[in-house]
C-alpha cells in the first residue's frame, strides 16, 4: 500500500505540472484531493489494516495530502496571476469618442466654404446698442419693423440689448474694414420669442457683407446657389422671394425646399413646401451713409442665414430645439 500510495502521489505531482489552467485545476483536485478521490478513500479502508500498519500508511497518507493541497494552492495562485496579465492580443473594447456638437463642426464647415468664395471672417460682439441693432440699420424708434425682432433688452446699460440679429454688425463692420470688402459674421442672436420646430429664442445667423464698386445683385444670387450647393453637397431647390428689410432694397427671402415632405406640405414647412433661411438684399443707401461709405462709388449686397435651419434640412432634424437641447443623440447623427 505503501508503493500504491507514493505512485499516486507521484502521478498527482507529474499531471499537476501540465496544467494551463483553472479548469484543468479544478478536475485534477476533484481526481487526487476531492472527497471521492482514491486518496480520500483509501483513508477510510485504513481501518482495517494492523495497528501498527494504520500508524507508518496514517502518516504517509498525511504527509501525501498536505503536501498534494499545498501544490493545488501554489498551482491555483500561479494560474489566477497569470489571468490578470496584460494581454497585449486581446481586442480592446470599444467606447464612444466625445466630438463637437453639430452647430459647431457645422459653422466650421460654412466659414470654409465662405473663405472659399472669398469672404473674411469677422469677429462680433453679442451684446450691442440700440444704435447698432435698429437704427444704423434705418429703423429709428418709431419705426414698425422693429416689431419684426422681439427684443431682450438689458437692464443696465439701458438701451443696450443682446443683438437680434447679425445684422447688428453691418455698420460697425464696415466703419472698420472699407470698401471694397466682402466678409461674414457668424454668431448667436437672441429673440424674445416662443419656440416651435423651427423657432428658437437663441440661434446661430451668419451675415454675409460685400461692398464694392460693383457688388450686385446677380453676384448675391451666385454665392448662395453656390453656396448651398457646397454645403448640402447635392441639388436642393432655392427659392428667391420678394420681400422687406429697412436696411436692404430690393430685399428678397430665401427658402429652401422642404425635405422632410419632399414640397408635399408638413409641419415643419408649415404645409408651404418652403423653408425660409435666409434674408437678403442689396445694401440700403442710409446703412452705406451711416458707415461713411461714398454711395457715388460703392455699393453692396448683405444677406443673413440661419444656422440651425440649415442643420435641420442637411440632418433632416425636424425639431430646432433637439439642437440647443442636453440630449446627446442630436449629436450621433
Ligand atoms: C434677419 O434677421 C435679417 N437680419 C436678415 C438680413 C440680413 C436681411 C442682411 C437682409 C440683409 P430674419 O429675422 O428673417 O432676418 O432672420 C434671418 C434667418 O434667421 C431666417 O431666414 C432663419 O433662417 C433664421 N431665423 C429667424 N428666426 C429664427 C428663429 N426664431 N429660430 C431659428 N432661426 C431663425
Amino acid at each position: 500500500m505503501k508503493d500504491w500510495l507514493i505512485n499516486l502521489k507521484k502521478k498527482a505531482l507529474e499531471e499537476i505540472k501540465k496544467i494551463n489552467s483553472l479548469k484543468e485545476l479544478e478536475n485534477w483536485k476533484i481526481r487526487y484531493i476531492g472527497r471521492k478521490s482514491e486518496l480520500i478513500k483509501f483513508a477510510e479502508k485504513i481501518k482495517d489494516f494492523s495497528l501498527q500498519e494504520r500508524k507508518e500508511l496514517g502518516m504517509i497518507f498525511n504527509s501525501i495530502k498536505e503536501e498534494l493541497e499545498k501544490v493545488y494552492q501554489s498551482k491555483k495562485e500561479e494560474l489566477l496571476e497569470e489571468k490578470v496579465i496584460f494581454d497585449f492580443y486581446h481586442p480592446g473594447k470599444t467606447f464612444s469618442l466625445a466630438s463637437l456638437p453639430l452647430i459647431q463642426t457645422n459653422l466650421k464647415r460654412i466659414i470654409e466654404i465662405f473663405r472659399d468664395l472669398g469672404f473674411y471672417l469677422i469677429d462680433s460682439n453679442y451684446i450691442v446698442t440700440e444704435y447698432e441693432n435698429f437704427d444704423s440699420l434705418n429703423m429709428p424708434p418709431y419705426h414698425p419693423a422693429r416689431d419684426m425682432w422681439d427684443t431682450i433688452w438689458l437692464k443696465k446699460p439701458q438701451r443696450w440689448l443682446l443683438r437680434t440679429h447679425t445684422s447688428a454688425f453691418q455698420v460697425p463692420f464696415l466703419l472698420k474694414y472699407r470698401p471694397p470688402i466682402r466678409g461674414i459674421v457668424p454668431g448667436k442672436v437672441f429673440r424674445f420669442e416662443a419656440t416651435d420646430a423651427r423657432h428658437d429664442f437663441e440661434f446661430y445667423q451668419i451675415e454675409g457683407i460685400s461692398v464694392s464698386e460693383n457688388s450686385n445683385f446677380s453676384h448675391l444670387r451666385f454665392i448662395f446657389v453656390e453656396f448651398f450647393k457646397r454645403y448640402f453637397e447635392k441639388d436642393i431647390k432655392v427659392r428667391f422671394r420678394p420681400s422687406y428689410f429697412p436696411f436692404t432694397e430690393p430685399s428678397i427671402e430665401v427658402d429652401l425646399s422642404c425635405i422632410f415632405c419632399n414640397q408635399n406640405g408638413c409641419q415643419v414647412c408649415k404645409f408651404s413646401g418652403w423653408l425660409e433661411v435666409a434674408g437678403a438684399g442689396m445694401i440700403h443707401e442710409y446703412v452705406l451713409k451711416s458707415s461713411k461709405i461714398d454711395t457715388n462709388k460703392f455699393q453692396g449686397y448683405a444677406f443673413g442665414t440661419g444656422l440651425e435651419r440649415l442643420i435641420m434640412l442637411k440632418y433632416e432634424i425636424n425639431d430646432i430645439r433637439l439642437l440647443h437641447s442636453s440630449d446627446l443623440r442630436s449629436n450621433e447623427i
